[in-house]
């Protein structure tokens, strides 16, 4: 049994409103107890850090962004700063996911100048990876899967890992209802731990890997309990208190 302590994190996305954040924030922290074993994690739209921030503070739930600048500060309209996020008290910032890769031309070389700048402030990454559904159907997933991690193995080195997350999410299976059946989500996750442990063994036993896309409360316990399966990056069940609170309490 490792000794990696799972985490399930709720990322929002472009959802919610003031109204509608402080009815799930509060459903959600009402319903942990001492049976939530996974550290928990929200990532809200930029705006909404400052008030949940406040909401947090006395609770167990933890605060983190779902974007970042890989700059520090200057003319960049409309970017966010890492040590911004730090300020109002971010733990954990998401990068790479692969709606940014996709919509937003985020390169595989920008991704890791993103986890380089969130480890400078004192952040914890995480690193999203996942193949596109004709990557799959073509037998090149794992060639996609290094790929992505190699640019930031060769960028930030393998001791960065020390501090990082890495979320597997099969790009087909994001807000599809077509989730990864177990076998799929943790022979890539083996694969990301073998590939890193090319590099340091310890590492890679040590760094906690979660699997994103329609995880659901009825097959998160499926999932949760594969041995390289460390936790889960939900999305749309996220938004729904008592799905994410199931989520969370399907941890092994
Ligand atoms: P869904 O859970 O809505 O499929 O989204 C997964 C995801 O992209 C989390 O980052």
């Amino acid at each position: 049994m490792s000794e990696r302590r799972s985490l399930v994190a709720a990322n929002w996305k472009m959802n919610g409103s003031l109204e509608s954040i402080h009815q799930l924030v509060g459903a959600v922290s009402q319903g942990m107890s001492e049976k939530t074993k996974s550290e928990v994690l929200i990532c809200p739209p930029f705006v909404y850090i400052p008030e949940l921030a406040r909401l947090l503070a006395k609770t167990d739930i933890r605060l983190g962004a779902q974007n970042v600048s890989h700059l520090e500060s200057g003319a960049y309209t409309g970017e966010v700063a890492p040590a911004m996020l730090k300020e109002f008290g971010c733990e954990y910032v998401i990068v790479g996911h692969s709606e940014r890769r996709m919509l937003y031309s985020e390169s595989d070389v920008r991704v890791a100048e993103k986890f380089i700048a969130v480890q400078a402030n004192t952040m914890i990454p995480i690193l999203c990876i996942g193949e596109l559904l004709e990557e799959r159907e073509s037998n090149n997933t794992e060639e996609v899967i290094a790929r992505q991690l190699d640019a930031v193995i060769d960028k930030a080195g393998i001791q960065a890992f020390k501090h990082a997350v890495i979320a597997y999410e099969p790009v087909w299976a994001i807000g599809t209802g077509k989730t990864a059946t177990p076998e799929q989500a943790q022979e890539v996750h083996e694969f990301i731990r073998l590939r890193l442990a090319r590099h340091d063994h310890e590492t890679a036993e040590a760094i906690r890997i979660l699997y994103g896309g329609s995880v659901k409360a009825d097959n998160a316990k499926q999932l949760f309990e594969l041995a390289d399966i460390d936790g889960g990056l939900i999305g749309g069940a996220s938004l729904v208190a008592e799905d994410f609170l199931t989520i969370c309490h399907s941890v092994r």
